[in-house]
């Protein structure tokens, strides 16, 4: 059982009330979110995904009011951010850290002024901020590179720094805006695993925004999935990995959990019968190989297993199996209701262009 497993048990650190967002374009009115209603809990990794031009960023940018709604509220812990004067704003916005796909670092400042800025903007005195940048660098593993400059680090450095940053003024929630993007595979990891020990360590709240369904896969508690200013669909991201509703749901979980039979599978097959394809969905660790073998056990019929993929989310497991059932009709039911009665979801999938 995830920790997060129902949204009602958990305090709402950030809601969004019937929030839209208009831009004036060229005389054009562009609606970049439509009655968006959604909380995220306290203390959570939460995860915004969709495709380019959804709304995600304007959507992260309105937490911290660097952009403001054309309509709704944006509560954050019971105070309504979109209520407040200015200077009540700057004052919560120390409570709030980001960092960015590009890293957003002054090129003129070497790696300990970076980090210092938003101290010394915040009047905070030398010795503290000295104090503090120590266990920054020390927590970002990059002491050796406290006089460096941008131009000297890799990119994954650049956003540790971006990371450092954001935590100098110790702020309850950081939003990610595609902090990984720009990131090869290996450095995405590192940097996720620092994000996701700021979260458990610091009990940090974390929106994180993506456009890759791996980084939603491993880290976030919970997913948003957002099309045309939408949330389409949402929940702990076991559910949403488990029984995606929305096709675009389903395309993003494609990227990670194979959702569809690839089409060279079936053409290698000597029965090419469609119909004959089954995909076997298992949720959380039962055991797979136990139910099938009883089913080719109990049941006169062949089971050929065509493809297999296993992926893990938060500690539990989800693992599907495409098989073709041949032989008699009647005991190929019988064997599927043998299945589901076991806990075993069965499907019958489309086949991958
Ligand atoms: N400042 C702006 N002026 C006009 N249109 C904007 C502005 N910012 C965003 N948009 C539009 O709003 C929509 C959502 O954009 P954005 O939030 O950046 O999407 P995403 O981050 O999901 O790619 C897009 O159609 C985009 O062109
Ligand atoms: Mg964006």
């Amino acid at each position: 059982m995830p920790v997060f497993s129902f949204l009602n048990f958990f305090e709402a650190m950030i809601q969004f009330k019937n929030i839209s967002k208009h831009f004036e374009l060229k005389g054009q009115t562009v609606t970049a979110l439509d009655q968006i209603n959604l909380d995220i809990p306290d203390g959570c990794i939460f995860g915004l995904i969709g495709y380019s031009g959804a709304g995600k960023s304007t959507l992260i940018r309105l937490i911290n009011l660097l952009e403001r709604p054309s309509e709704g509220q944006i509560i954050i812990n019971d105070k309504d951010f979109t209520a407040l004067n200015s200077s009540e704003l700057r004052q919560e916005r120390t409570n709030i850290g980001m960092i960015f796909q590009h890293f957003n670092l002054l090129q003129t400042k070497t790696v300990a002024q970076n980090i210092e800025m938003p101290l010394k903007l915040l009047g905070v005195s030398k010795a503290e901020r000295q104090k503090r940048l120590d266990e920054l660098l020390e927590f970002i593993d990059l002491k050796h590179k406290k006089d460096a400059y941008p131009d000297e680090l890799s990119g994954g450095q650049k956003q540790r720094v971006g990371i450092a940053r954001a935590l100098a003024n110790h702020p309850k929630i950081l939003l990610c805006d595609e902090a990984t993007s720009a990131l090869d595979p290996q450095t995405t990891k590192s940097v996720l695993a620092l994000l996701k020990k700021i979260n458990q360590e610091q009990g940090i709240t974390i929106v994180m925004v993506t456009h890759e369904m791996d980084v939603i896969e491993s880290v976030c508690d919970f997913v948003a999935v957002m099309e045309q200013g939408k949330v389409i669909e949402h929940g702990s991201t076991l559910e949403i990995f488990s029984k995606p509703q929305q096709n675009t749901t389903k395309n993003f979980i494609q990227t990670v959990l194979q959702q569809q039979l690839p089409v060279n599978i079936l053409n290698n097959l000597e029965n090419k019968n469609h119909n004959s394809i089954y995909c076997l969905k298992f949720l959380g660790s039962s055991a797979q190989e136990t139910v099938v073998q009883s089913v080719i056990k109990q049941f006169d019929i062949s089971l050929n297993i065509l493809f297999a993929n296993m992926t893990e989310i938060n500690g539990a497991v989800i693992g599907q199996m495409f098989v073709q059932l041949l032989g008699d009709a009647t005991l190929i039911q019988q064997s599927v209701a043998f299945l589901e009665q076991n806990g075993v979801e069965v499907t019958q999938p489309g086949v991958q262009p």
